[in-house]
C-alpha cells in the first residue's frame, strides 16, 4: 500500500514526465543495455530504432503516474503488457534491474529537479507496479503450464514441414520434439521463438495461423528485408530444424460464444491471426466476412485456404483487394479499401465485432472509415506486430 505522500509526489511529477517521458525511456534503455547486456536479448532492436518501444514504455509510466490513486483505470492496459512480458519470458528477477535503470534515468534527465524525496517515492511506486506485473505474469505462466499439454519456459519443437504461401510468406509446421500433446490456444494468440542467430539469442513473436486445436502448430512468416529472424527462418529452418518455443500468449483474441457478425480486415502478413480466428468462427456457423488487402497475387497468401472455408461454410464471405494487380490478376477490388467499399460490407446496424491488422497507414485508414460508418470503438480491436501504437489521428499541435 503506497503512502499518501508517495502518491502525492508521484502525481506531482506527471508534468515533468510528460515533458521528458521519451527522453527518460531512451536514457533508460541505453543504461539497461550497457549495464545489463543479458536482458538485451529480450528486446527487439528494430523497435528501439523505430522509437515505438520507448513511446510504449513512456506512455505506460505516464499512465501509471497519472492514475496512481485509482489503479483500476489501468485495467485495460495491464493485460496486454502482462501477456507481452509472459510471451517473452520476463521473470521477477528482471524487475529490480529495470527499476534501478529507470530511477537512474529519471535522475539523469531531471537533474537537480529529481530530489531524493522524488526518487524515493518513485522507487516505492515502481516496486508496487512491479508486484502487480510479477503476480499477473506468474498467473499466466502457471495457467500455461497447467493446461492440458501445457508447459513453462522454452520447449523444443521440430520443423515438421514448410510451405510456401506467397512470394514473401512461408509457413512452418511445428511439432513438439517430445511428441507429447500440446495445448489448444485462443485464436489470435502468438508463440515466441527463442532463436540463436550468429551466436546471439533473439526472441520474436509469431501469430499462430492454424485452427486453435490442431495436433501441431503453424506459424507463417514474412521475409522482411534486412530482418534478422525472418531471414534466418526462411533460409535456415528446414524440416528437422529444432526451434525453442515459449507457450502461446496474447490478448488480441476471439472470445468464444459471441454471435455478432465478425469482420476480419487485414493487410499483408497481418492476416495470420485472422486466419486462425476465421477457422475457429467458421466452424461455429458465425457470420464472418474476411476482407484482405494484398499488393497482388504474388504476395497474396492463403487464398486457397480461405476460399475453401468460404465454399464449405455458407455464413463465410470474403473480399480480396489488390493495389498493384498483375496483368492476369482478377481481384474483387483494385485499389484500397475505401469507406464506400467498407459501407457495402457492413450490416446496416453496424453491429459487428471488427478485428484489424496490417501496416499502420492501412490500419489508420480503415479505422477512420469504420468509425465514420458508425462502428463503435469498443467493437473494434486492432493489433500491431510490435509495441502498441495509437490509430487516432495525431492532435493538431497548438501554436
Ligand atoms: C504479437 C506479434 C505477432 C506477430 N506475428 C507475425 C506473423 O504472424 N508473421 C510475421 O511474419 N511476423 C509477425 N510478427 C513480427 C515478427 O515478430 C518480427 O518482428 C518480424 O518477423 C521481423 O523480425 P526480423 O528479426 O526478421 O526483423 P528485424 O531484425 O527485427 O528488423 C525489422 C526491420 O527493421 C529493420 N531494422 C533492424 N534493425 C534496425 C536498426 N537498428 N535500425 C533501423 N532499422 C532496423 C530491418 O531492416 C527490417 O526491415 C509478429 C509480431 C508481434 C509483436
Ligand atoms: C513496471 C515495469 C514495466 C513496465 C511499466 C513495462 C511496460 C512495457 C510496455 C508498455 C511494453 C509494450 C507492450 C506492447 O504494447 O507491446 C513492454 C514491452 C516489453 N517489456 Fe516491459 N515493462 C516493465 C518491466 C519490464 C521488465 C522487468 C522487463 C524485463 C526485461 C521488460 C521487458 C519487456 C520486453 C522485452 C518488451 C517487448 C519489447 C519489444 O517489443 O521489443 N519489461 N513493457
Amino acid at each position: 500500500m503506497l503512502t499518501a505522500q508517495t502518491i502525492a509526489i508521484v502525481k506531482a511529477t506527471v508534468p515533468a514526465l510528460q515533458a521528458h517521458g521519451e527522453h527518460i525511456t531512451r536514457c533508460f534503455y541505453d543504461l539497461l543495455f550497457r549495464e545489463h547486456p543479458e536482458v538485451q536479448a529480450f528486446f527487439n532492436q528494430s523497435h528501439q530504432a523505430a522509437g515505438t518501444q520507448q513511446r510504449a514504455l513512456a506512455d505506460a509510466v505516464l499512465a501509471y503516474a497519472a492514475n496512481i490513486d485509482r489503479l483500476e483505470a489501468l485495467a485495460n492496459a495491464v493485460p496486454r503488457i502482462v501477456q507481452k512480458h509472459a510471451a517473452l519470458g520476463v521473470l521477477p528477477e528482471h524487475y529490480p534491474i529495470v527499476g534501478k535503470c529507470l530511477l537512474q534515468a529519471i535522475r539523469e534527465v531531471l537533474g537537480s529537479a529529481a530530489t531524493e524525496e522524488i526518487i524515493a517515492a518513485w522507487a516505492e511506486a515502481y516496486g508496487a507496479l512491479a508486484k502487480i506485473f510479477t503476480a499477473a505474469e506468474e498467473t499466466v505462466y502457471r495457467t500455461n503450464e497447467r493446461r492440458s499439454g501445457g508447459w513453462r519456459g522454452v520447449r523444443p519443437f521440430v520443423v515438421a514441414r514448410r510451405e510456401t504461401e506467397s512470394e514473401v510468406i512461408t509457413s512452418f509446421y511445428l511439432r513438439p520434439q517430445d511428441d507429447r500433446p500440446i495445448p489448444a490456444f485462443e485464436p489470435g494468440q502468438y508463440l515466441t521463438l527463442v532463436l540463436d542467430i550468429d551466436g546471439q539469442s533473439t526472441r520474436r513473436n509469431y501469430s499462430l495461423s492454424c485452427a486453435p486445436n490442431t495436433a501441431g502448430y503453424r506459424i507463417s512468416v514474412k521475409r522482411e528485408q534486412g530482418g534478422k529472424a525472418s531471414n534466418w527462418l526462411h533460409d535456415q529452418a528446414t524440416p528437422g530444424t529444432l526451434l525453442n518455443v515459449l507457450p502461446p500468449c496474447g490478448e488480441f483474441v476471439l472470445p468464444p460464444g459471441n454471435e455478432r457478425p465478425l469482420v476480419l480486415v487485414t493487410g499483408g502478413v497481418g492476416l495470420t491471426p485472422a486466419l486462425s480466428m476465421l477457422h475457429a468462427a467458421a466452424s461455429t456457423g458465425r457470420r464472418v466476412d474476411f476482407i484482405h488487402a494484398a499488393r497482388n497475387s504474388r504476395t497474396h497468401a492463403f487464398a486457397r485456404e480461405v476460399d475453401a472455408l468460404v465454399d464449405k461454410h455458407a455464413a463465410v464471405t470474403r473480399l480480396y483487394a489488390y493495389d498493384e494487380p498483375l496483368h492476369e490478376d482478377q481481384p474483387d477490388v483494385v485499389g484500397r479499401l475505401t469507406t464506400q467499399l467498407l459501407a457495402q460490407r457492413l450490416p446496416a446496424d453496424r453491429n459487428v465485432d471488427l478485428y484489424l491488422l496490417g501496416p499502420k497507414p492501412f490500419m489508420q485508414q480503415v479505422y477512420r472509415s469504420v468509425l465514420e460508418l458508425g462502428v463503435v470503438p469498443a467493437r473494434i480491436r486492432y493489433e500491431f506486430f510490435g509495441p502498441l501504437e495509437s490509430l487516432e489521428a495525431p492532435a493538431v499541435a497548438a501554436v
